[in-house]
């Protein structure tokens, strides 16, 4: 699916629709995180103003996000409480900073949109995965929020993919760094164990 190197654990959607009210908590702290992390990319543009305007517009979707999966938090009577550790994301733009070949600031932007563009696609292939689980128990209200959500992040993928070839303008490196950094982002997946939040 889209450029993952690792499927997820197949057990994975059954224990997390098991536990979707703690997966529903940490899916909306992901959604805020997201928009946040593309407003301050979008402010760090300088060097690429051609990426400022469809950051901020993929901002304003993820909060729309944000808004959908509260209102489902809202529904259960549940509370969003503090953000959770987002060890996933963390260890991923670590080991992308660690990797990256260069200080040149147009690529730490090019690296940081590939990471954006690697979460998403994982985030893509949990939300299907959420989607089959729900549809196969016959909860059909909430495997459509995940089919929609599912639909959106493959956009967004493939958005911040353009933007990083776009930005550095040479696609045959920016590709190989991408296949450098999902190989990177499978075995961070892999490690993880599988637990019952978003990026677990
Ligand atoms: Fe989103
Ligand atoms: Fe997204």
């Amino acid at each position: 699916l889209l450029c993952l190197t690792q499927p997820t654990d197949p057990g994975w959607a059954a224990r997390a629709v098991d536990a979707l009210d703690r997966v529903l908590v940490d899916h909306a702290h992901c959604e805020m995180k997201a928009a946040s992390t593309a407003l301050s990319l979008a402010a760090r543009c300088l060097d690429a103003p051609q990426a400022v305007l469809p950051l901020v517009r993929l901002a304003r979707e993820e909060l729309d996000h944000f808004e959908r999966v509260l209102g489902e938090l809202e529904k259960r009577g549940l509370e969003l409480g503090p953000p959770p550790v987002d060890e996933y994301a963390a260890e991923l733009r670590r080991r992308a900073r660690e990797s990256g070949r260069t200080d040149k600031s147009e690529h730490v932007l090019v690296d940081r949109l590939l990471v954006g563009a690697l979460i998403e696609a994982r985030s893509c292939e949990r939300f299907r995965l959420l989607h089959e689980e729900l549809a196969r128990r016959g909860r059909r209200d909430e495997a459509e929020l995940y089919r929609e959500l599912m639909q959106s992040e493959a956009r967004h993928y493939t958005a911040l993919r353009q933007l990083a070839i776009d930005v550095r303008g040479d696609e045959p490196a920016v590709i190989a760094r991408l296949e450098e950094l999902a190989r990177i982002e499978g075995r961070i997946a892999a490690a993880l164990g599988g637990e019952a939040s978003i990026h677990g």
